[in-house]
């Protein structure tokens, strides 16, 4: 069913006040076909929406905004300590999470509470506490929109980056991700390289590594549900060796991670507390006191207020330490 001028202000969880001229929620492979056969016929241009916890929503968005709520989740293959599980792009993420773990197919705790849905994840190759989609993606399953056909593309197809992958880039317009698939492991293999993650000496049991993991999230990052925000709103900048070393010679304890050889990350969460915005409001949005990376907008301003903050954030931190940051959420409109 199609429905015309859609109010999308609680389907995007920054709470911007938008509204999409056509909006239509697909539950299978037949729906979105006719839907977008729909917009062809009309010459209108589609937009897609997932869970919205990663978009920043126009106050109107022309054509037909379509989300996916396909659903669905099974285990489809088995060798040794291997097991393949499928999630339909609808899936809630944490919910899936959770029910591969009661499975006892291990691998996602670490991704725990990222909200958002199953077909979303890979986009921006969702990352935390040391594990990104990009280990324990196996293949995703798209409906090519050129040739109007299914295609599967295997994890080195979707060129996942640091919150990167092709669907952001060249199959943007092209492709619409139906289902996903993941290759966990039958036996438990905790990854704590992340600092916080420290069990004293001893290897967690799933259960609790998940635990640890919604309590930091909880303990840091606002719940959308009560403070519209889209997690971090910032990219952890990659910057050369060489900017790291100056960087270093004047704040010796900026925080740094390893990237391409010749590269660093630096904790942009950082650069912007001690650029003094951390806690600051700006255009009636705020920059979260608990995490500075995370931009809340509890008065549910529009995109523009939100990237006017964005922009007076990253002018901060440019005039402080010559660093650009890039935006994480998607503009969609
Ligand atoms: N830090 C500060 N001030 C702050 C917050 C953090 O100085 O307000 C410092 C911390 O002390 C630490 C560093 O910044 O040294 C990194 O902080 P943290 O470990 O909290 O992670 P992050 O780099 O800020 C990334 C992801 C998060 C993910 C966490 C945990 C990006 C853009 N963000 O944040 O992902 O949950 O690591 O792994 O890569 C998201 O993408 O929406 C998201 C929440």
């Amino acid at each position: 069913m199609i429905t015309a001028d859609y109010d999308l202000q609680h389907l995007n969880t920054l709470g911007c006040p938008s509204r999409a001229e056509y909006f239509c929620a697909v539950s299978t492979l037949a729906e979105l076909t006719e839907a977008l056969a729909w917009a062809q016929q009309r010459s209108l241009r589609v937009n897609l929406l997932g869970g919205g916890s990663n978009v920043l929503c126009a106050p109107v968005i022309p054509g037909l905004t379509l989300a996916p709520n396909l659903l669905g989740r099974n285990a489809v293959k088995q060798a040794g300590e291997q097991i393949w599980v499928e999630l339909a792009a609808g899936e809630n993420w944490h919910q899936a999470v959770l029910w591969c773990s009661s499975q006892g197919w291990y691998g996602l705790e670490n991704l725990a509470l990222i909200p958002g849905s199953a077909g979303a994840a890979p986009i921006q190759n969702i990352g935390a506490y040391g594990v990104e989609l990009a280990q324990l993606l196996s293949e995703v399953i798209c409906f090519n929109r050129e040739t109007q056909s299914l295609q599967t593309l295997d994890a080195n197809q979707c060129q996942l980056g640091y919150r990167d992958s092709i669907f952001k880039h060249s199959l943007r317009h092209s492709h619409i991700i139906l289902a996903i698939r993941l290759r966990l492991s039958l036996r438990f293999k905790p990854d704590l390289s992340y600092g916080a993650l420290q069990f004293q000496g001893v290897n967690p049991s799933a259960s609790e590594l998940l635990d640890r993991v919604i309590h930091l999230r909880q303990s840091k990052l606002p719940d959308p549900a009560v403070t519209p925000n889209a997690g971090s709103f910032f990219k952890n900048p990659v910057v050369t060796t060489a900017t790291l070393t100056r960087l270093l010679e004047r704040y010796v304890s900026v925080p740094h991670y390893p990237a391409a050889a010749g590269f660093a990350k630096l904790a942009a969460a950082w650069l912007i507390e001690q650029a003094g915005c951390k806690g600051q409001t700006y255009s009636g949005v705020n920059v979260h006191a608990l995490q500075a990376l995370v931009l809340t907008n509890p008065a549910h301003r529009p995109r523009t207020d939100v990237l006017a903050c964005a922009a007076t954030v990253a002018q901060s931190v440019q005039a402080k330490f010559g660093i650009v940051l890039e935006i994480e959420p998607q503009l969609l409109g």
